[in-house]
């Protein structure tokens, strides 16, 4: 798969780089505050928002992009999930992605394809990320408890991850695969300039206490 390979080529470099960021690292070792997924959720809503539309919107990629891999619905359910709509603007990673999106749509849209092997490949990592999230927010590892972005369609997961990458290979000539590798890295690059420019915490958010009729107590003077 000479076209994948030079995708995994192209990013691990980045995507290493980007595991290790203190954000990434909160992540994966289940210590992430709320608030601060939450503002993570909401970039990436941006970023799914401006990615969905333009691969909706060419027909002749409709051979690898399929309607139901649009991950807006889920990220949308989990912001409800945090109490937290996606209000804010998008940072400055995101906005120039979106704005790539929106120019590689013109004149090159086969390049979306490259954005699209970005959050489909991510999908694997979400396989851990899914299980860190989960003890770090205290709840099961399922849907409709703020996690779908990473849990919808786990099961299936490495079965269609494989199916995807073949039917990519077959539907990008020769000729376009060089634009579509750069898509790739401008696209992991904005994710590893969002996740540093993101704030993390190492440690778990301060959990207020609490009487049993639900009132929060003042703190213990002494
Ligand atoms: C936050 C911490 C992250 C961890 C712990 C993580 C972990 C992983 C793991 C375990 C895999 C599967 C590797 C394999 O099957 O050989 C993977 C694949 C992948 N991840 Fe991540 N990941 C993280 C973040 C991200 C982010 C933010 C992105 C970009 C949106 C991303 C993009 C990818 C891609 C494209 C692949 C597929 C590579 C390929 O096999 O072609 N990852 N990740």
């Amino acid at each position: 798969m000479e076209l994948i390979n030079a995708l995994r080529t192209g990013t691990q470099d980045l995507h290493r780089r980007l595991e290790q960021l203190p954000l990434a690292r909160a992540l994966a070792e289940g210590t992430v505050a709320r608030t601060h997924y939450a503002a993570l959720l909401v970039q990436l809503f941006h970023l799914h928002r401006g990615l969905e539309a333009e691969l909706a919107a060419q027909p002749a990629l409709g051979a690898v992009y399929r309607p139901d891999m649009a991950r807006l619905p889920a990220l949308s359910r989990d912001l409800q999930q945090f109490g937290r709509p996606a209000v804010d603007l998008p940072l400055p990673a995101i906005a120039d992605l979106v704005q790539n999106f929106e120019d590689w749509s013109v004149v090159e849209p086969v390049a979306l394809l490259g954005s699209l092997y970005v959050v489909e490949g991510s999908r694997m990592g979400s396989l851990i990320l899914g299980k860190s999230l989960a003890r770090a927010f205290g709840v099961p590892l399922q849907t409709g408890v703020g996690l779908d972005y990473h849990v919808e369609g786990s099961a299936q997961r490495p079965q269609l991850w494989q199916q995807f990458l073949q039917g990519f290979e077959a539907a990008v000539p020769e000729p376009q695969r060089e634009s579509v590798v750069t898509a790739a890295i401008v696209t992991f690059q904005a994710l590893y300039d969002l996740y540093a420019a993101l704030p993390a915490t190492l440690s778990p958010w301060p959990v207020p206490s609490v009487t049993p009729a639900g009132m929060a107590l003042a703190p213990a003077r002494r």
